[in-house]
């Protein structure tokens, strides 16, 4: 059940794609989603040097020998990132699926990709993007709508709007997300005509997920109330989990502070202390709208199989109506 065209062309189980997120994309993470038959997508961005990453796709490799992405990053960076460096490891390691995000089409690497016989994913999100993406040769579209934890973009279309409209759109597969946090949402994506759910959030409280468990539990606890839009005014809109350093950010946008006096309260390097030592109001966390449906700590397996389990069954119920 559940066999797609996106199970067929990434060799996965299920089709969910456990979304690629900054600090926490890992090779425990990604092993943990490729384990649980969900594709992993490992981040790239996060890794200093060349060799930190290749070190990090070995420990991977070695970690699962399932079918896994690495994510190629886009958006404008706090440091400067030269994805051909990433790109070589790609190449060298023979990564077999790829993974853009960001505020352009990957119009750059993609005929080098294809070159070499990589399925290439871009995820945005709108249409004309995803046209774009279609037109210089990605395999496959992935789309997240408004309620996405992490970047947003500008255009504010919900997923249930959003996902019809690029499967009309395109040929290619399309992998839809932004608010999916159970089978629920997983089945209503496919009715929608998805291919593919990407999930993020719901895996924030996976017991891989390298976040302190005093973060866990501020999540469990939230509801979909509990996230924000920040970083508009710097072009870089996110949504995050609510707390004061988010708040503080919002407060700095409305008296149009500059890049340099934003990016010194959101900095990753302070997300880092909250991830890893649990202070909750160090920094801020992506964090969809789907956290209201998040209730416990599990493993990612549990999560993965949670959803496709409750999907079965609602479509089974759906199926005698
Ligand atoms: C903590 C966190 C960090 C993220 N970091 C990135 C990132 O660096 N690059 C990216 O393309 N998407 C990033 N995302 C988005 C996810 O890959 C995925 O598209 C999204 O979480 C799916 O929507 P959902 O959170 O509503 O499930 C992040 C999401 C979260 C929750």
């Amino acid at each position: 059940m559940f066999q797609t065209k996106i199970t067929e062309m990434l060799g996965i189980k299920y089709p969910i794609v456990v979304g690629t997120m900054m600090h926490l994309s890992r090779a425990e993470m990604v092993a943990a989603a490729a384990n649980a038959g969900a594709l992993g997508v490992m981040a790239s961005a996060i890794f200093q040097t060349k060799e930190e990453f290749q070190q990090e796709v070995k420990k991977l490799k070695d970690m699962t020998d399932r079918p896994f992405a690495v994510n190629l990053n886009l958006f404008p960076a706090m440091r400067p990132i030269d994805n051909r460096e990433y790109l070589e490891v790609i190449f060298d390691e023979g990564v077999k699926i790829v993974e853009t995000s960001g505020h352009k089409a990957p119009d750059e690497f993609a005929k080098n990709l294809k070159e070499q016989g990589i399925t290439l994913i871009h995820k945005c999100v709108g249409v004309r993007y995803a046209l774009k993406a279609q037109s210089i040769g990605a395999d496959a579209v992935t789309v997240v709508g408004y309620e996405n934890g992490g970047a947003t973009g500008t255009l504010d279309i919900t997923t249930l709007c959003l996902v019809p409209r690029v499967v009309d759109a395109v040929k290619i597969p399309v992998i839809g997300g932004g608010g999916v946090a159970d089978g629920r949402g997983f089945l209503a994506l496919l009715a929608l005509g998805a291919q593919g759910v990407i999930v993020g959030t719901c895996t924030l409280v996976a017991e891989e997920c390298p976040i302190h468990p005093k973060l866990k539990q501020v999540l469990i606890d939230a509801t979909e109330l509990d996230t924000m839009i920040i970083m508009r005014s710097i072009q870089n809109s996110h949504r995050v989990w609510i707390n004061t350093v988010a708040q503080k950010v919002a407060e700095l946008e409305k008296q149009q502070a500059g890049l340099a006096e934003i990016v010194k309260v959101a900095a990753g390097e302070k997300a880092k202390k909250m991830f890893q030592e649990g202070e909750l109001e160090a920094g801020v966390i992506s964090c969809g709208q789907g956290v209201g449906l998040v209730k416990k700590i599990r493993p990612m397996k549990e999560i993965i199989e949670g959803i496709v389990h409750q999907a079965k069954e609602l479509s089974q119920k759906l199926a005698v109506v």
